[in-house]
């Protein structure tokens, strides 16, 4: 017997039907709300509404699961490696092993850009944010790949698209990174694996041999798969509303790189390294900074802490927290700004105030201590997360298409002023 739920409103009363997923979550169906009501919903921030049906990814804010395709987040992230997990987000199932391999062949094939991209890559200055720089590279391969404009037309090419954008997102990061440094980019090394690869592109000096830490390479590959996918968050919908416009997968892409760009989202973990530089400038007393959360007429917020749908952890926190305390004791980092960032961890965990409002410890603030304790710069660090991402924007890209969903055009509550008429400049 399938659920409705019913609406009453001026003495009239509506009943639509209620869906139920496989984790038992269920929606008011209201396609037929506005033809039958006159009525739409308001919903700024969409907390209480789905854009779509998805199989992608499942999380549950209040039990603190996340789970890629079934699988959980803590098996995939102890067991699997990013480019396995980027096969299952996109294609639904975990690789066989000739699938894995013909898969990493054809990323490995695809890592060389058009040298023609150096050019535009050159019109930057060196103090362009690298996710700028990332983002227009990325919408660039639509002047490189034309073919891929039509991706309603061109299956094939979609196809194509996801091993180029899989295989060159690393080297037009790397690259962003050196345009940064002023230093000469460097090309790909198709022996190395892909993390190894992309972090040899970062930091391989000219005349210098540069060997990849394997700890390092390690410790990366598991924070991609940690940020690999995350439901209908604020990029992956961008990604979903300019896809269904029928924009290539660059362009959508490339809109997804721009949106995770923003402090409240992926920028959060540049906004907490800047924040723990920011108490180390002024002494370094992470309890008077603690206060100052505390204190609501103090304007101070801590960055990296609770989160908008897990209620009481973030399991990717969690995992990401044990790989923070493994890479600091190996590589044996002294870093005072990761010091605070212990304290601030400490009391957020222990601290009534911190506990009563859910304010843990997010992915964010523990991405933020590895990123820089791997040397990675800090304004590269949501480009690191665009890397990790990449594959869920694909997947979700993917199924938004293929499911032949309709353009996004949300409705409005119109409160601007009535109808007026026009009076002429000398008449005002
Ligand atoms: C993410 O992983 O995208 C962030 O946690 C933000 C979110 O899910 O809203």
């Amino acid at each position: 017997m399938s659920e409705s739920a019913k609406l009453s409103f001026k003495g009239q009363e509506f009943e639509f039907p209620v869906i139920t997923g496989t984790e038992n979550e269920s929606a008011i169906d209201i396609a037929k709300l506005r033809a039958s009501s006159g009525l739409i919903t308001l919903d700024p921030g969409y907390k209480n509404t789905g854009a779509t049906t998805s199989a992608i990814t499942f999380l549950d804010g209040e039990e603190g699961i996340l789970r890629y395709r079934g699988y959980r987040i803590e098996d995939l992230a102890e067991k699997s490696t990013f480019l396995e997990v980027s096969y299952l987000l996109i294609y639904g199932e975990l690789p066989t092993q000739e699938q894995y391999e013909n898969f990493s062949k054809e990323i490995t094939h695809h890592t060389l850009v058009h040298e023609d991209i150096k050019k535009i890559l050159e019109g930057f200055p060196s103090n362009a944010h690298p996710m700028g720089v990332l983002s227009s590279l990325i919408c660039s391969l639509t002047a490189f790949y034309p073919d891929s404009l039509n991706p309603v037309r061109n299956k094939e090419e979609v196809d194509m698209s996801i091993v180029r954008l899989i295989a060159k997102m690393p080297t037009f990061a790397a690259w962003a990174y050196k345009n940064e440094m002023g230093h000469p980019v460097n090309y790909p090394d198709n022996a190395l694996d892909y993390c190894s690869n992309f972090l040899k592109m970062m930091f391989a000096l000219p005349a210098e041999k540069y060997d990849v830490d394997p700890v390092v390479s390690a410790a990366l590959d598991k924070l991609l798969i940690l940020h690999a996918d995350h439901e209908q968050n604020c990029s992956t919908s961008t990604v979903r509303i300019v896809g269904s416009s029928q924009a290539s997968i660059y362009a959508s892409i490339s809109a997804g790189i721009n949106a995770l760009w923003g402090p409240l989202h992926g920028g959060a973990n540049q906004s907490v390294i800047e924040m723990l530089e920011a108490i180390k400038a002024d002494g370094g007393d992470a309890k008077k900074y603690l206060d100052k959360a505390k204190d609501k007429n103090d304007p101070f917020r801590l960055m990296g802490f609770g989160h908008r749908v897990y209620k009481n952890f973030d399991p990717r926190a969690k995992i990401i927290k044990k790989a923070a305390d493994d890479v600091l004791e190996k590589l044996g980092v002294n870093d005072p700004v990761l010091d605070i960032a212990k304290e601030l961890e400490q009391a957020a965990l222990n601290d009534q105030y911190f506990i009563d409002r859910q304010l843990y410890p997010n992915v964010d603030f523990y991405s933020g201590i590895i990123y820089r304790a791997l040397g990675i710069p800090t304004d590269m660090f949501t480009v690191m997360f665009a890397l990790g991402r990449l594959p869920g924007w694909i997947a979700q890209w993917k199924e938004m298409r293929e499911n032949g969903e309709p353009i996004g055009r949300p409705r409005q509550v119109y409160t601007g002023e009535n109808e007026r008429d026009y009076v002429s400049m000398n008449k005002r």
